[in-house]
């Protein structure tokens, strides 16, 4: 019986340390994760080079850390009108641009460290750059935006599921209150749900946490 749970104890363990960025869709190093040795070969094996460096990092940037990729230049199509949208969508920015800077399909996913690299992402993990069939991003969702749909949740009210409010886990900005590609997805791979989401959509979690339906 001891054995038993040794061994399940360990499972758990590893499983635990798995549940991070290696292994994962982000995890560039060779051998693992996106395995295109054509351009993360430049990583000498590295996980997280090809988005933050320990020096000389991109200052302008303040969305993420001492950031190490080429930020995306690109002109897209955003989000519409839609069928009843309140917010007004702005041109991707912040963390969404950084998502960008590989998700557009054009910057390559190389050029990190001062290098222009020349292997852009394609495939189904390539949003490109016509953002108006894609979840509105890049908008203000706040308790102004609240009074006017009625059918969302107040992020400054509501418990998101992963320890504290909505806009404290989920919103980005310096009033806490901009939705990205980082309020539905962990780019770091941190709750090991698949896509890279931040908690399970199963039964539409995701969607529910702010969505009142
Ligand atoms: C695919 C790009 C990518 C990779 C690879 C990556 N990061 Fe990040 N990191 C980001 C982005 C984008 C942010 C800012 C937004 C966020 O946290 O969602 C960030 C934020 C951070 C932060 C500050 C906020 C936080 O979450 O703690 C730290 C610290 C960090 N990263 C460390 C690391 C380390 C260490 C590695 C390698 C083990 C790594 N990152 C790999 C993109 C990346
Ligand atoms: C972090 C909060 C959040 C999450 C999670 C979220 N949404 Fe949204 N969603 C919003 C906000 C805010 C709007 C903008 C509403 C507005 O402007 O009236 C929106 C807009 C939409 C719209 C467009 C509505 C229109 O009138 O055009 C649809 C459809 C939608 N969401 C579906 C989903 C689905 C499906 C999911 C799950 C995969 C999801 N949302 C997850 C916050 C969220
Ligand atoms: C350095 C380039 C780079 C950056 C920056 C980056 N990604 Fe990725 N991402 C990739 C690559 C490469 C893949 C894997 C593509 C494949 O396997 O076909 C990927 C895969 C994904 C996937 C699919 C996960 C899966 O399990 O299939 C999601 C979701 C994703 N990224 C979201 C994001 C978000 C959100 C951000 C910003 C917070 C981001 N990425 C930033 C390069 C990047
Ligand atoms: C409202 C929540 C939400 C937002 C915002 C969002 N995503 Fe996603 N994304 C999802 C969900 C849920 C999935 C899982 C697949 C599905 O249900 O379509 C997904 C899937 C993906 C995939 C995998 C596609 C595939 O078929 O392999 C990528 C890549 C991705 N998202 C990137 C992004 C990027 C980049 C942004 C910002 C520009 C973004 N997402 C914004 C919810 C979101």
């Amino acid at each position: 019986m001891k054995k038993v749970l040794f061994i399940l104890l360990s499972i758990t363990v590893a499983a635990g340390l798995y549940a991070l960025i290696g292994g994962s869709a982000h995890d560039f190093s060779d051998g693992t994760g996106f395995n295109a040795d054509a351009w993360n070969s430049g990583t000498g094996g590295e996980l997280c080079q090809p988005c933050h460096t320990p020096h000389n990092g991109d200052a302008t940037i303040t969305d993420a850390p001492l950031w190490n990729h080429t930020e995306s230049t690109q002109t897209f199509v955003n989000y519409g009108a839609g069928y009843d949208m309140n917010a007004t969508v702005g041109d991707p920015a912040g963390v969404s641009l950084l998502c960008l800077s590989c998700h557009d399909g054009v910057t390559a996913l190389d050029s990190f460290g001062g290098t222009v690299g020349t292997v852009p992402l394609t495939g189904a993990a390539n949003v490109g750059l016509d953002l108006s069939n894609d979840h509105p991003i890049s908008i203000a969702y706040d308790v102004a935006l609240v009074a006017l749909d009625t059918e969302l949740h107040d992020p400054t009210l509501t418990a998101s599921g992963l320890g504290a409010n909505i806009d404290d886990d989920m919103l980005e900005g310096a009033g806490n209150n901009l939705l990205e590609c980082s309020s539905c997805h962990d780019v770091h791979n941190t709750a090991n749900v698949a896509n890279l989401l931040r908690k399970s959509n199963v039964q539409s979690a995701l969607c529910l946490t702010c969505h009142n339906k």
